[in-house]
C-alpha cells in the first residue's frame, strides 16, 4: 500500500468516486507515482483509466468546489483540469505508445497492463490503484520499485521498441539520469547509442525542452557526458561535441575543452540557477575549435575565440528554437566578455580598465563575475591562486569604481541635443565624434562622470574641431 500525502487525499478521493460511478478501473500513474516514492514534490497528477479519460475528467471535475474548466484533447483521448496548484491529466488506457506531444493521434483502447507496457521507463510505469477493492495498492509489473531503489533507468519493453515508439525518450532517459542521478541500465544505454539517428525526426522544441531540463539540473555534466557517449550530442549539438579532444604537436597538448566546459558549467551551477547564465557557461569557449592554432615558440592559441564564439550564439539559439531577444543577447555578451575580468593582471587592474569593464557589462557584471569565477579550473595550483587573487582584486575594484563613478548602465552626461544646440549644428558625424570623445575621457578617467566637467570638455573638443 502506498501512502498518498494528506494534501492530495481529498482530490484523489473525489476522482476515485467518479471512476467508481462510471465503473472504470482507475490508477495514478507516471511521474506522480515515481516522485511520491522519491519524496519529490509533484503537482502534475496523471490518471489512467480503463475507459474514457475525457468522460472521467468531466465527471470528476463536478466533485470539486473550485477547479478550472476541463480542456479536452480529443485527438489523444486526454483531458485535464486544474484545481488549486494541482494539475490533473486523464487518459484512457491504450495499447499504443503514450506520447503527450506527438502529432500522431493514438486512441486504441487497452488494459492497464497494455498501457504500462507502452510507457517510457519502468520507474514511470508504476501505478497506484484508486479502486475500492484495493485502493492504494501498487501495480508494478516491471519491478519499477526496485529500479527506483537501485536508481536505474530501464525501458519496460525491448528498448529498441520503446525508443522507436518515441525517439525523444532517448533524451528523456538521459534527462532523468541527470536530474535523479540514476544509472542508465546497459541494454537501454546501448539501444540509445544504436538508435541515436532516430532523434532527427524529433522537433527542435521537444529536444530543447529536454536539454534545458538537463542544463537546469544540479550537475548538468552528467547529462552532457551521456549525450556525448551515446553520440546524441554530435547530432543535436555538433559545435559542443567538437570541443572534445586534445591535439598534440611537438609534445605539447592543450586542455580538453569539452571536459573543461562541463566543469565550468557544474561550478557555475553551485552559484547560479539561471538558465541563460548556464547557457553562457556552455558556450563560453564554443569557438575554441575553429580558432585553434599551434604557433611555434608559443604553443596552442585560441585568439579571438570570444569574438567568434559570440558570433556563433545566434545560429545556435535559432537552431534550438531558443528565444532570440534579450536572453540571446545576454548569452552573447557573456561569451564576448568572459575573458575580460580574469585577463586583468595585477599590473593592469587600473581604474580605467575597470571602468571599461563596467561600461561594457552594465547590469550583467555580477553574472559575468560568477561565470569568470566558475571558469577557473586549472590544475596548476599557482595559476589558480594567481587567478583567484586577481579575481578578488577585480571584485573589490569594481565595487570602488562603481561607487565613485556609477558606470553601470552608463548614460552620457551630455546628450546629442546639447551638443547640437551648443555648436548650432545639425545631426551629423561631428556630434558622434564629440559624444565618443566625452565617453572615452570619462572611461579613461581624464574627467569625472559629471555634467559640468563633461560640458567643459565638450567646449574644448568643439574648439579643437574648429566649431
Ligand atoms: N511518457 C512516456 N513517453 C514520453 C513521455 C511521457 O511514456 N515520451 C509517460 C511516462 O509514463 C511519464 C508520463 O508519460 O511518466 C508523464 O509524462 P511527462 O509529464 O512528460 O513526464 P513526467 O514523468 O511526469 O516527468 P516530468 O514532470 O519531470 O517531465
Amino acid at each position: 500500500m502506498v501512502n498518498i500525502p494528506n494534501i492530495h487525499q481529498q482530490p484523489i478521493q473525489i476522482i476515485a468516486k467518479a471512476a467508481q460511478k462510471l465503473g472504470y478501473p482507475t490508477y495514478l500513474i507516471g511521474g506522480y507515482v515515481r516522485d511520491l516514492h522519491l519524496r519529490r514534490a509533484c503537482k502534475d497528477i496523471d490518471i489512467v483509466c480503463v475507459g474514457s479519460g475525457i468522460h472521467l475528467a468531466k465527471t470528476a471535475v463536478r466533485g470539486f468546489r473550485q477547479a478550472s474548466k476541463v480542456s479536452v484533447f480529443r485527438n489523444f483521448g486526454t483531458a485535464m483540469f486544474r484545481a488549486g496548484d494541482l494539475e490533473f491529466e486523464f487518459v484512457g488506457a491504450r495499447k499504443e505508445s503514450y506520447q503527450r506531444h506527438s502529432r500522431k493521434p493514438i486512441v486504441e483502447d487497452g488494459t492497464l497492463e497494455d498501457d504500462q507496457n507502452r510507457r517510457d521507463f519502468t520507474i514511470n510505469a508504476l501505478a497506484i490503484s484508486l479502486n475500492a477493492e484495493d485502493f492504494g495498492k501498487l501495480v508494478d509489473p516491471f519491478n519499477g520499485l526496485s529500479d527506483l531503489k537501485n536508481r536505474i533507468i530501464r525501458t519496460p519493453l525491448d528498448p529498441d521498441i520503446t525508443f522507436s515508439d518515441d525517439p525523444l525518450r532517448m533524451m528523456r532517459a538521459i534527462r532523468f539520469a541527470t536530474q535523479l542521478n540514476f544509472h542508465i541500465e546497459d541494454e537501454t544505454f546501448e539501444a540509445i547509442a544504436r538508435n541515436k539517428d532516430r532523434i532527427k525526426i524529433i522537433s527542435a522544441e521537444r529536444i530543447t525542452t529536454e536539454l534545458n531540463k538537463i542544463i537546469l539540473a544540479k550537475n548538468p555534466s552528467i547529462g552532457f557526458k551521456l549525450l556525448f557517449k551515446t553520440g546524441l550530442l554530435q547530432l543535436i549539438f555538433p559545435e559542443m561535441a567538437r570541443l572534445q579532444g586534445v591535439d598534440i604537436v611537438n609534445n605539447i597538448g592543450h586542455k580538453d575543452n569539452f571536459y573543461h566546459t562541463l566543469q565550468v558549467l557544474d561550478n557555475l551551477c553551485a552559484t547560479s540557477d539561471d538558465l541563460w547564465l548556464r547557457w553562457g557557461a556552455i558556450l563560453h569557449d564554443i569557438a575554441k575549435p575553429p580558432t585553434k592554432r599551434f604557433e611555434e615558440g608559443i604553443g596552442w592559441t585560441f585568439y579571438g575565440h570570444e569574438v567568434v564564439g559570440a558570433r556563433m550564439v545566434p545560429r545556435i539559439f535559432r537552431r534550438f528554437k531558443l528565444p532570440m531577444g534579450d536572453q540571446m543577447k545576454f548569452v552573447q555578451k557573456m561569451v564576448a566578455l568572459h575573458l575580460r575580468p580574469i585577463s586583468l593582471t595585477s599590473e593592469n587592474i587600473t581604474d580605467s580598465a575597470i571602468r571599461r569593464l563596467l561600461f561594457d557589462a552594465g547590469d550583467d557584471i555580477d553574472d559575468l563575475m560568477l561565470l569568470c569565477q566558475a571558469d577557473i579550473t586549472s590544475k596548476n595550483e599557482a595559476k589558480v591562486k594567481r587567478f583567484l587573487r586577481n579575481y578578488e582584486i577585480v571584485k573589490q575594484k569594481l565595487k570602488e569604481v562603481e561607487e565613485k563613478d556609477r558606470l553601470r548602465n552608463w548614460q552620457p552626461p551630455i546628450s546629442g541635443e546639447i551638443i547640437m544646440e551648443t555648436f548650432a549644428i545639425q545631426p551629423s558625424r561631428t556630434v558622434g565624434i564629440i559624444k565618443t570623445a566625452i565617453r572615452e575621457a570619462i572611461l579613461d578617467g581624464d574627467i569625472p562622470n559629471e555634467y559640468d566637467a563633461a560640458y567643459a570638455f565638450m567646449l574644448e573638443k568643439g574648439k579643437e574641431l574648429g566649431l
